[in-house]
C-alpha cells in the first residue's frame, strides 16, 4: 500500500477530511443499515486489532459488533491487560501487533499527539478512536448521522454543544465537520471549560434551548484538576439539560449525549430515553458508521 492510500485508509480526524469524504462515509452507513442480513463477510481473512490504552465500553464493543458483522477477525486488548503497564510503549505494542500481521488498528489513547507520530511510522491503516481531547472522529460521524436520519438535510441546522468544551474530543470533531456541513455550531460552557483554540461562537444556556440540536457532554472528571466543578448540584443548576429546561426546546428539536452519562449532572435521568432523546440511536448508529470506516480502511 502506497503513503498515500494509507493516509486516504486511515481515519485520525475529522479536521483534514473533505466534506465529500464525511458524505461518502455517511452514504456508505446507511448501506449498512438497510443490509437485512447481520453479517455480511466482505472482510473474511482480515486481522483488525482494537488497542485501547484508555478505557472504553461502548466505543470497543461498538467497533467489534462493526468488525464482526464485515466477517472480519478480531483482536482486542485494553492498556489494563496488556503489558504497557510494565512500561512498554504504546509505539512498541503497535510495533508488535503489526509485526504479527494485523491488516488495520483501532486505537484509543491519552497523549495527545501520539497517534499523528504513530500514523507516519506504522504501515497499516489507523482507525482514531478518541485521542485525548484532540479527536473522536467515529463519534461525531455517528453524531452527524444521526442528525441527518432525523432532520434529512444537514445544512442551515444549528447544533448547540454544552459543557466541557475545553476536554471534550467530541465536540471538537463534531465542530470541525459540522461546519464542512453548513451547520451553524455554537458552545455553551463554564467559563473553566471554554477551549480558547476553536473557532465557534459562546451563548447562554437560554439560547442553547433554542437550537435544532442539543448535544450535550460529560463532565470529563477524570481529566480535571481539583474543583473544576463546585458541585454536581451547582453544575446541572447552572449547565445541566433539566426537565424544566427541556419543555423550552423546540418541538422538532432532538436531545444527544455520547454517553457515558452523568446522570443528573449534564442531565437529568428523565430526560435520557424522553421522546425527543436520540441518545440510544447515537448507539445505534455507532454500528453501521464503523462499518463503513473499517470497510474503507480495507477493502
Ligand atoms: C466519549 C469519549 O470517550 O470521548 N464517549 C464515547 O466515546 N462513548 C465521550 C465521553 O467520554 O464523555
Amino acid at each position: 500500500m502506497t503513503i498515500t492510500t494509507l493516509k486516504q485508509r486511515s481515519l485520525l480526524g475529522l479536521k483534514d477530511l473533505s466534506k465529500e469524504e464525511i458524505i461518502s462515509i455517511l452514504d456508505r452507513a446507511a448501506y449498512w443499515e438497510a443490509q437485512p442480513d447481520k453479517v455480511k463477510p466482505v472482510l473474511q481473512g482480515k486481522f483488525v486489532a482494537n488497542m485501547f490504552f484508555e478505557n472504553s465500553t461502548r466505543t470497543r464493543f461498538s467497533f467489534e459488533v462493526a468488525e464482526k458483522r464485515l466477517g472480519a477477525e478480531v483482536l482486542n486488548f485494553s492498556a489494563a491487560v496488556s503489558s504497557v503497564q510494565k512500561g512498554e510503549s504504546i509505539y512498541d505494542t503497535v510495533r508488535t501487533l503489526e509485526s504479527m500481521g494485523i491488516d488495520a488498528g483501532v486505537i484509543r489513547l491519552k497523549p495527545i499527539g501520539v497517534l499523528a507520530d504513530l500514523a507516519t511510522k506504522i504501515k497499516v491503516p489507523l482507525i482514531n478512536a478518541g485521542d485525548g481531547n484532540n479527536e473522536h472522529p467515529t463519534q461525531a460521524l455517528l453524531d452527524i448521522y444521526t442528525m441527518r436520519k432525523h432532520f434529512g438535510e444537514l445544512k442551515g441546522l444549528t447544533v448547540a454543544i454544552v459543557g466541557d468544551i475545553l476536554h471534550s474530543r467530541v465536540a471538537r470533531s463534531n465542530l470541525w465537520a459540522l461546519q464542512k456541513l453548513g451547520v451553524q455550531v455554537r458552545f455553551c460552557a463554564p467559563p473553566n471549560m471554554v477551549a480558547a483554540d476553536l473557532a465557534a461562537e459562546y451563548i447562554s444556556m437560554e439560547e442553547a434551548l433554542k437550537a435544532d440540536v442539543i448535544m450535550m457532554l460529560r463532565v470529563q472528571l477524570e481529566r480535571h484538576e481539583n474543583g473544576m466543578i463546585k458541585s454536581a448540584e451547582d453544575y446541572r443548576e447552572h449547565y445541566g439539560l433539566t426537565v424544566e429546561r427541556a419543555q423550552r426546546l423546540a418541538p422538532h428539536a432532538i436531545i444527544m449525549h455520547p454517553a457515558p452519562i452523568n446522570r443528573n449532572v449534564e442531565i437529568d435521568d428523565e430526560l435520557v430515553e424522553h421522546p425527543q432523546s436520540r441518545i440510544f440511536p447515537q448507539m445505534e448508529n455507532g454500528v453501521p458508521v464503523r462499518m463503513a470506516v473499517i470497510e474503507r480502511a480495507l477493502v
